[in-house]
């Protein structure tokens, strides 16, 4: 990654790794109350003042409407620190953090309060010597997000040109619903702030597993050869979660599971598994290669043999009984929102003709785990003819995203003592044995890229455009068809649909 003027070299004595702080900045925090800044936001940004990445200077400035002083908020601050950041709590630096803590109360139609809000960060210019260098976090609803950019806009809080210091604005998922919606969000956000201010947040990006799939392929010499419809028989991703949708139905009901992780995480992780060797981990090589693959992508002409959807039923989960989805608080008795969706996607290029990726995601599943495994085609077998055709005749490639993070290689081993018998192995590294360090929070990471201006974690607006591209005809199809999710057990792994969607062409998920 290419330096940048307003970062220093260092190295992180907690982590050992080259790293870089933040230079002088304010963060600005626009949905303070919501779960994602209580849970992840606001942990991740004691985190790294915890780990010495952001600078003395640093301040965080709260917008809400609750009737709080700057106090109110910091002990807001302080309670969500306490209950989920990664590092132990130290006075010290918490004192550090608090010191440049303010809120700015009001709503998001008030232009007085963007007032307000303008006279504190210049406040904090001077006093605290955030040099206007200013990142607005919007974790608030889509449709909030045009008020908010012209807000800014019109008290001069989103260019830089009269003043000093730069202006970025983050955004979270969703980036619409279809393509175009997000084509007319990104519209919205680019009217105000110039692309390359613009920090779309795919969480998954920010994880040390999914940095570590560029590694993996480039780093070592073996696997590359390997990579390819040669050698490849398919691929499947899985995002599996063994919660329900808790109390999101607001957000959840309409969206359901492909627009939620699969048009976003789950084709990036197919991204970074499929695409080319970039020339170099800048942005722009790096979405590069990205967009040519995603662009590649080619669906199944039958998009119903190509797909399943599933909800989950209630019942009992892990000795627990839980609620079906049509049962969840807020959600309608008839809502046809999937719980669970798979796809079967190809990829037109010379290194992947013929070879499915497989993508699957749901809720209440057997248990919770993101992976991705590379499947690799039987060997001809010519002196261990008599082995039974089962799976474990095929290698595989299995790169665990979450939890136990780590990479697995299946391999057949003879079993001792036998004349010729044959038993799939694993070869493994895990990320707990193999290093002493703790991975980071992804938010830590993205935060932290936010504040130096590094942007190839952040998919760019043609990304999330091509991955529209791709989930809007089986959302129509759905949509045509009236397709009714298939009801799955809580535990499972999945509706009949799914699986029949693997044995059609000869093929069985693998249970993780
Ligand atoms: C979010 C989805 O993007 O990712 C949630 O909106 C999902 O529905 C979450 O639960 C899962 O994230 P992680 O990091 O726990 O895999």
């Amino acid at each position: 990654m290419s330096p940048t003027h307003e970062s220093n070299p260092l190295r992180d004595p907690q982590d050992r790794r080259l790293t870089r702080i933040a230079g002088p900045s304010a963060l600005v925090l626009f949905g303070v109350t919501g779960d994602l800044a209580r849970k992840k936001l606001l942990p991740a940004i004691y985190d790294l003042m915890n780990r010495g990445l952001l600078p003395p200077s640093f301040a965080l400035v709260g917008f809400g409407r609750r009737d709080w002083s700057d106090e109110d908020f910091s002990a807001q601050v302080r309670d969500a620190v306490e209950h989920h950041s990664r590092t132990p709590f130290r006075e010290d630096v918490w004192n550090q953090l608090t010191s440049g803590i303010r809120f700015v109360q009001g709503a998001f139609d008030d232009p007085e309060a963007f007032g307000r809000l303008r006279e504190v960060l210049a406040e904090l210019d001077e006093g605290r010597g955030t040099k206007g260098n200013h990142a607005f976090y919007l974790s608030i609803p889509p449709n909030a997000f045009e008020q908010v950019c012209q807000q800014l806009a019109d008290n001069d809080l989103a260019t830089h040109e009269q003043t000093s210091g730069w202006r970025r604005v983050v955004i979270e998922k969703p980036f619409g619903h279809d393509l175009d919606s997000a084509r007319e969000l990104n519209a919205i956000v680019e009217r105000v702030f110039p692309a390359d201010a613009v920090f779309r947040i795919d969480h998954y990006l920010g994880k040390e597993t999914v940095q570590n799939i560029l590694a993996l392929r480039f780093a070592n010499q073996m696997f590359e050869p390997l990579w390819n419809a040669n050698y490849v028989d398919h691929v499947q991703i899985t995002m599996a979660e063994d919660i329900g949708i808790g109390s999101r139905a607001g957000y959840y009901d309409g969206v359901g599971a492909a627009r939620d992780v699969i048009q976003n995480h789950l084709l990036q992780l197919l991204a970074l598994t499929a695409m080319e060797e970039p020339i170099s981990f800048g942005a722009d090589h790096l979405r590069a290669e990205k967009e040519k693959v995603l662009a590649a992508v080619r669906l199944p002409e039958d998009l119903a043999e190509a797909s399943a959807l599933g909800q989950y039923a209630g019942g009992l989960q892990g000795g627990e009984e839980v609620r079906s989805f049509l049962e969840e608080q807020d959600i309608p008795s008839d809502s046809r929102t999937e719980t669970y969706a798979a796809l079967k996607l190809d990829i037109n290029t010379r290194r992947w003709s013929g070879v499915p990726f497989y993508l699957r995601a749901g809720k209440r599943l057997g248990r919770r785990v993101t992976e991705i495994a590379v499947v690799f085609k039987s060997s001809p077998n010519l002196l261990f003819r008599h082995r039974s055709h089962e799976e474990s005749d095929q290698n595989a490639l299995v790169i665990r995203i979450q939890p136990d993070e780590g990479v697995t290689i299946r391999l057949a081993s003879k079993v001792p003592g036998t004349q010729r018998e044959l038993r799939a192995v694993n070869m493994d590294f895990g990320y707990g044995a193999s290093f002493t360090e703790s991975s980071p929070e992804a938010y830590e990471r993205l935060i932290l890229d936010v504040l130096l201006g590094e942007p190839p974690l952040f998919p760019r607006h043609e990304e999330v455009e091509l991955s529209w591209k791709i989930l809007d005809p089986f959302e129509r199809h759905w949509e045509e068809q009236r397709t009714r999710p298939e009801t799955y057990e809580p535990g499972s792994w999945g509706p009949d649909s799914a699986h029949r969607l693997l044995a059609r062409d000869g093929r069985a998920w693998r249970r993780p």
